[in-house]
């Protein structure tokens, strides 16, 4: 009578259910319950007939005291320190998450050569791929000669045995979590159970050592951290390795850090000799530039603490469809709507007759307000078929009342404008003051319809005109 009853488990949130369902009440996906025999050890619950043993008497610490010494290991990828908050923490826990192909392995074993090259002891653990294949890899990268140790295992049991052989290595990797099982819990390697046992077992570890231990997860189609989602919350810092298809660029950013920022990005180029650091991105970016064209304009953003120069792309086009299309990647949909509604209503802009296509180049997300002023310029210039001064950049937030509003940081935004030899910048009104000498023009921008007429001071667009924008 001991044989527990089956439990079903949604795999998306890991929630547990009694019977079999189609859609889990939990978080509402559809089809990913599935049983797992023996799942419930995770309710840390003594078991039928089992009393709870007795506790001991824990040592409590004072909030104040002296820190371990250098709790950081530098991971000798300086766009990954800057991810991170400048190098792994002893005793934490990091996820890197990312579709399949993006460069996570590669990224880490290359962490774990500069790990050991420094001296320290780093162990790369692959439940993917055989020695060999590893091997093959660091080869190709230029690593072969770092003394990093290998393994090619799956089973948690024996990784942690033969780890907590010898002295504690300062960075541990297991590439990937989906692929790693206990003995302690029945069901298939890769479901919610096994990934979050094995990940516990492999916390536990990491705390009770010290080493900094690395968990890789691969990302569903929709974007979730598959299984891992359950793992997010249990893991000091979650990172996502991201990057579009076609682009060499690959962009670390921080989900989650319990030790440093989570607005960083770190940005990488995928060359054949593996993950080169972009130090500085913004001339990455602008490298493809379209000098000229209409429908592009420089935007002056900030990431994290540092300044990111970008070119935003649009299409206006008239639409043979009822309702026109309103496509855009790298930015926020709503945000899009919403500069078009104020050139609409502010600016005499119609745009109800075209479909709009707005794309971020090089495959960036951009999620500041700031990039607004870049978008309306990009859309009317596009609208009017006329090119924008290609030494120009734009920001600023624009308000529902048509009002360009600051931003943070102006003074970073130009300063990197101007180091990338752009002359002239449209700013909101305030930034005039604050930006002091850039030693650029700045054309300061109240109104936004004042920047829509300056664009299209005749043709397409006539500001305030009904019907402009159409033939
Ligand atoms: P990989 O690190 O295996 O991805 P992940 O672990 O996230 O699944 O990266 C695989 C891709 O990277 C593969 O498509 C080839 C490419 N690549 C290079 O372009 N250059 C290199 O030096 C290496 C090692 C990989
Ligand atoms: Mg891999």
């Amino acid at each position: 009578m001991s044989r527990r009853a089956p439990a079903f488990v949604c795999q998306n949130c890991g929630a547990v259910f009694g019977r079999w369902q189609g859609k889990c009440d939990s978080c509402g996906a559809w089809n990913t319950i599935a049983e797992e025999a023996g799942s419930a050890p995770m309710s840390g619950g003594p078991g039928p007939g089992k009393p709870y043993r007795k506790g001991r008497f824990l040592v409590l610490h004072p909030l104040a005291g002296a820190a371990d010494d250098g709790p950081r290991t530098p991971s000798g990828l300086a766009e990954l320190d800057r991810v991170t908050g400048g190098g792994f923490v002893r005793g934490s826990v990091l996820l890197v998450g990312g579709d399949p192909g993006i460069g996570k392995s590669t990224l880490l074993i290359q962490a774990a050569a500069a790990v050991a090259r420094a001296g320290h002891r780093a162990v790369y653990i692959s439940g993917e791929e055989a020695v060999a294949q590893v091997r093959l890899r660091a080869e190709r990268l230029g690593l072969a000669q770092a003394a990093v140790e290998l393994a090619a295992e799956t089973a948690v049991e024996d990784i942690i045995a033969t780890l907590s052989e010898g002295a504690t290595p300062r960075l541990v990797v297991v590439d990937s979590i989906q692929t790693m099982w206990t003995d302690g819990i029945e069901s298939a390697p890769g479901t919610v159970s096994q990934v979050r046992g094995s990940a516990q077992l492999l916390i536990r570890y990491a705390k009770r050592s010290g080493a900094a231990v690395i968990l890789v997860g691969h990302v569903t189609k929709d974007g979730q951290i598959a299984g891992p989602r359950v793992v997010e919350h249990m893991v000091d810092a979650v990172l996502s390795f991201e990057g579009e298809g076609g682009h060499l660029f690959r962009i670390l950013r921080a989900v989650k850090n319990r030790f440093g920022p989570t607005d960083e990005i770190g940005v990488f180029e995928m060359t054949g000799g593996g993950l080169r650091e972009v130090a500085n991105p913004s001339a990455l970016f602008l490298s493809e530039r379209d000098l000229g064209a209409p429908g592009t304009a420089v935007f002056a953003g900030i990431e994290g603490t540092r300044p990111l120069l970008v070119e935003m792309q649009a299409l206006v086009a008239p639409t043979i469809l009822g309702t026109p299309r309103r496509a855009v990647v790298g930015w926020d949909h709503n945000r899009l709507a919403m500069v078009l509604a104020v050139l609409e209503a502010h600016c005499g802009v119609r745009l109800s007759g075209h479909d709009v296509y707005l794309n971020v180049a090089g495959g960036l997300r951009i999620q500041e307000p700031a990039a607004d002023l870049a978008a309306a310029a990009a859309l009317v210039s596009s609208l009017a078929n006329a090119a924008l001064p290609s030494d120009a950049v734009y920001f600023g937030e624009i308000s529902l009342s048509g009002m360009v509003r600051p931003v943070a940081q102006a003074a970073a935004r130009l300063k990197e404008a101007q180091k990338l030899g752009f002359a002239r910048a449209f700013v909101p009104d305030t930034a005039r003051g604050e930006a002091g000498d850039a030693g650029m023009t700045l054309i300061a921008v109240g109104p936004l319809v004042d920047m829509v007429t300056e664009i299209a001071p005749k043709g397409a667009v006539r500001p305030g005109t009904p019907g402009a924008g159409e033939e």
